[in-house]
Formats: C-alpha cells, structure tokens, sequence
C-alpha cells in the first residue's frame, strides 16, 4: 500500500483555511482519494483538551515556552494517534495548521529561538513533513476583519498588529525558503479565485502522483 500525501493548510487568523480546507477535501474526494481532515492544535480528544488551554484568555501570563511545549505535546499525540495511521494505510491527510504555524506564529510571532522549535520538531516528528503546504496569504488587517466578523476573539486573535506582520512574515519566508514544499496563495481575492488557484495546484501535484 503506497502511504498518502499529507497536506497542510497555513495563514494568519481568518483567511480562508478553514472554507478552503473544505474545498481541498471535496475535490480530493471527488478524485476517489480517501482524506482524512484534522486540525492543530487538536485532533484526538487529549489534543483537543489541549487546544482549549492554549485558546483560553486566562489572568495568569502564559510563558511562551510552556506555550511552545504544549503545542508539541498536543502534536506528538496527533501524530501517534490520527496523522501516521491515516498515512500508514494510504488515505491523504489534510490539517488545518501544523508545524508552519509554529515556526509562523511561536517563531516570528513570540520571537522564540527557530533552533529550538527545529529540534522539538525532529524529536516529535522524526522524519515526518508534509508533502505540500498551502499557505494563504493575505494582509493582516483584512483577514482580523474576516475573524472578527465570527465574534469574540481567542488569545491568539487577540494579538497585535504587529505581531500578526510578524506571522505573516514568517510563513512568507519558509515558502520562499522551499519553494517545493509551498503553494503560496493569494487570499486576498474573491474566493472563487483563490479556488481556482487551489485547483490547479492540486491538479498538478494529482497528476505528479498518477492518481
Ligand atoms: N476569499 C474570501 N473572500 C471573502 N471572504 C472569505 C474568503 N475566504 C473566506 N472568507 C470568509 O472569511 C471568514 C473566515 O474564513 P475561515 O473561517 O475559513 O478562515 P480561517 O482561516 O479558518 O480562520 P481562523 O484562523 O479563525 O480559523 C468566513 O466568514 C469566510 O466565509
Ligand atoms: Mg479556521
């Protein structure tokens, strides 16, 4: 049995990946190929508990290495549980976030050491990486106005400005940096283009799979 593709879906708070992820899916489905659809923080139960820690507005300041170590808990689990077993028998996975996030958002965001979250990722993930990451992009101002318009913000939300630039810088510069492993995708468009450009990133890496 071959092992599935794992794709990921990256970007700043309310650009689209959550709408776009479920549009990779049905046109993956549609294909014939089983998806498994999951998201980070979470996944299984306990990582999911863990999500909720990490969202949670709290008085108490949360140190940024603990932050960092929760996240790659939560991921370890995901890992174990849900992402190599869906691989190991051939279905395709599909995230809402993963390891891009952290380097975007622990890295650039928090300005936490890019060694550090480096040598966490090889001792949770050994050798795993996805195969493709989309990464939406999109001018910060405009995707908050895109989350703000879902309600109340989480702790992340919550950020500034700034520090959203910072995100978005980040993951701008890992597209750059592997340009194989990244489709970096305009978002800022109406969204039946930002469809449009997803399906003929997909097409292509369908076609390089012979599927
Ligand atoms: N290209 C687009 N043009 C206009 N509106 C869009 C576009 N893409 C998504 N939206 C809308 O923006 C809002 C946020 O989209 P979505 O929830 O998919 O973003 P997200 O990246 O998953 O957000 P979060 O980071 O909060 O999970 C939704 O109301 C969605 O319908
Ligand atoms: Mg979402």
């Amino acid at each position: 049995m071959l092992r599935g593709k794992f794709l990921t879906i990256e970007g700043t708070e309310g650009v689209g990946k959550s709408t776009n992820l479920a549009f990779v899916r049905d046109w993956l489905q549609a294909k014939g190929i089983e998806v498994v659809v999951t998201r980070e923080p979470g996944g299984t139960p306990l990582a999911e508990e863990i999500r909720s820690l990490l969202l949670a507005k709290r008085d108490e300041s949360v140190d940024e290495t603990a932050e960092l170590l929760l996240i790659f808990a939560a991921r370890a689990q995901h890992i174990a549980q849900v992402i190599q077993p869906a691989l190991a028998r051939g279905a395709w996975v599909l995230s809402d976030r993963f390891t891009d996030a952290t380097y975007a958002y622990q890295g650039g965001g928090r300005g936490l050491s890019t060694n550090i979250i480096t040598q966490l990722e090889q001792l949770v993930q050994g050798d795993l990486r996805p195969d493709l990451t989309f990464i939406l992009d999109i001018d910060v101002e405009l995707g908050l106005n895109r989350a703000r318009q879902r309600g109340e913000l989480d702790r992340f939300e919550s950020e500034t400005m700034a520090f959203f630039e910072r995100v978005r810088c980040a993951y701008r510069a890992r597209a750059e940096q592997t340009p194989s492993r990244y489709a970096l995708v305009n978002a800022g468009q109406e969204l039946a283009a930002v469809q449009a450009d997803l399906r003929l990133i997909l097409a292509t890496l369908v076609s390089g799979d012979g599927v």
